[in-house]
């Protein structure tokens, strides 16, 4: 199993291993030596394989955009399923959430106090005031790119704008936590601070995950953490970040009918964004919009 020197690394660059992650091999067995939970190489991608989520990323933000061109007071979560499905297969791709564990939809459709999982249906019609999470993730020649939106329907309450524009800037804070040898747990941290800086909740049993030639992958992306705590952040790892925040308390449960849909426990309102993200030799990369 060992790698020789002078074998090709496992990285899949063609370069010699002793010029290429013999080092970086080292540096982690060292740091896996002192306790620290280092990524197995299985979730540590290739630039091609990066390129290959990147243009799957491509197409899941074109789905999102028509999504946002369409959107509307009247219209049904189904049609929105519809959009999503056909745009996706028109464009080469396959719409990853259709029969992924018995899921009977294309997208996920959350409003209001549904946290995630919402399923398209016919008869659910989207009313002036809703806040709606659509989640779209996108298999383009074997890649996976996922990502969500809020949007407002008509004229939405003060409180509700502001907790989707708040949920928003969790995740760009989540996101600007991310750095190469930094830690899972400093994502989780700065989502849940600003969360909780505005009076509201983070939902801890669903979070983000590794992500691109699967659709979840390791590692658990937990949207409240401890700095310098968790997994550690190396070039190659791609990732997302999709906080769940709560206007109340963080407390939820699932749809005992449908086995998919989660709620407030509360019945407050719950917003979400996702976006996925790489990480680079030089920074970050955000796959999706
Ligand atoms: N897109 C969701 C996520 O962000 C997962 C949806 S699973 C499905 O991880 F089956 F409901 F589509
Ligand atoms: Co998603
Ligand atoms: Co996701």
């Amino acid at each position: 199993m060992k790698i020789g020197r002078n074998d090709p690394c496992w990285c899949g660059s063609h370069k010699k291993y002793k010029s290429c992650h013999l080092a970086f091999d080292e540096k982690l067995e060292n740091m896996k030596n002192e306790g620290i939970l280092v990524p197995p190489h299985e979730i540590i991608k290739t630039p091609e394989q990066v390129e290959g989520i990147r243009e799957a990323g491509k197409l899941n933000t074109a789905v999102l955009d028509l999504v946002a061109e369409h959107i509307i007071e009247g219209m049904n979560t189904e049609e929105i399923n519809v959009l999503v499905h056909d745009y996706t297969i028109k464009h080469g791709g396959i719409p990853a959430p259709l029969h992924y564990k018995g899921f009977p939809k294309s997208v996920c459709t959350s409003i209001n106090d549904e946290v995630c999982h919402g399923i398209p249906d016919k008869n659910r019609v989207l009313k002036n005031g809703d806040i709606v999470n659509v989640d779209v993730t996108t298999i383009l020649n074997g890649y996976y790119a996922d990502a969500s939106r809020m949007f407002c329907i008509g004229e939405v309450s003060s409180e509700a704008k502001k907790l989707v524009d708040v949920t928003k800037e969790c995740l760009d804070a989540g996101l600007a936590a991310v750095k190469a040898w930094g830690y899972l747990g400093d994502v989780g941290y700065a989502v849940n601070t600003l969360a909780q800086k505005n009076g509201y909740s983070v939902v801890e049993e669903i979070g983000g995950h590794g992500v691109g030639l699967k659709f979840h992958e390791e590692p658990y992306v937990c949207h409240i953490g401890k700095k310098n705590t968790g997994m550690l952040l190396v070039p190659g790892m791609v990732f997302t970040i999709e906080p769940m925040i709560n206007a109340g308390k963080r407390e939820v449960y699932q749809d005992a009918q449908n086995g998919w849909t989660i709620y407030t426990q509360d019945g407050t309102l719950s917003a979400q964004w996702e976006y996925t993200v790489a990480i680079t030799e030089n920074g970050i990369e955000v796959l999706t919009k």
